[in-house]
């Protein structure tokens, strides 16, 4: 794929799963429970397209702000998800990364996931899942980081950002029809190409990252320069 100049690191806002199942007139954990098939698509779809890394934003340090029995709803699925997924993951040879403070999660799903992490180590294609994320929090984290280390530059700051290990993010996809960033990779996102799709995140599937990817192929990156 690589002589097809397909991006090498993606994120998706995975947005509208609430709006879906409000079309059909079902209750809005019907609406996640479809968007974790769509998560499931979206990782066997980078496989195909040959991404490196996957970023997808599954939680948000503002989404705690949600009722209670929507944010437990949420909880189930991660739950759910991490058991249905890990063998298949380890056996695609993806490595799990978090970002954001996931250690706020109750405690049970901590010890999942960081068994998760240890399990997938040695994946060599990301899946990169940001939870209890927020990128003015990761910015400021970084910034203290590097203060206390002397100084602070872009390149001190980008050292201690959650994403420091990941290839450069080229391409930021919202769902759902919104365009806003909503507090995700404000930094990562300075010369990414952005894509806001009007579908609705359970409706997702692998042809709309193809043609993300299609997209941006055509696209004409300039960093500034002329
Ligand atoms: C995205 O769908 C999932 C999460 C934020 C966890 P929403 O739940 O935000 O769906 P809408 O925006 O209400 O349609
Ligand atoms: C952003 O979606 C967070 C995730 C997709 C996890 P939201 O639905 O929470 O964002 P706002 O509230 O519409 O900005
Ligand atoms: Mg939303």
């Amino acid at each position: 794929m690589a002589e097809k100049n397909y991006p090498r690191h993606v994120a998706i806002i995975m947005d509208g799963n609430g709006r879906w199942a409000k079309r059909k007139h079902l209750p809005r954990a019907m609406g996640h429970r479809q968007g974790g098939e769509a998560v499931r698509r979206a990782v066997q779809a980078a496989e195909t397209l040959e991404l490196e890394c996957l970023t997808l934003y599954a939680f948000s340090s503002e989404n705690w702000k949600r009722e209670e029995s929507e944010i437990s709803d949420l909880m189930g699925l991660m739950r759910r998800f991490i058991e249905a997924n890990l063998k298949d993951m380890i056996e695609r040879g993806v490595r799990l990364k978090l970002i954001g403070d996931y250690k706020a999660f109750a405690p049970d799903i901590v010890t999942k996931l960081e068994d998760a992490l240890e399990r997938t180590k040695d994946g060599t294609r990301t899946l990169a899942v940001a939870l209890n994320y927020g990128s003015q929090q990761e910015l400021a984290r970084a910034a203290g980081l590097a203060a206390l280390e002397g100084e602070v530059t872009p390149e001190t700051i980008e050292k201690h950002l959650y994403t420091a290990d990941l290839p450069p993010l080229d391409l930021l996809i919202r769902t759902s029809g919104e365009v806003r960033l909503s507090n995700f990779l404000l930094w990562q996102a300075a010369y990414a190409e952005m894509l806001f799709v009007d579908v609705l995140w359970p409706d997702f599937g692998e042809d709309h990252l193809r043609e993300a990817c299609e997209e941006f192929a055509r696209r004409e990156r300039r960093y500034g320069g002329r």
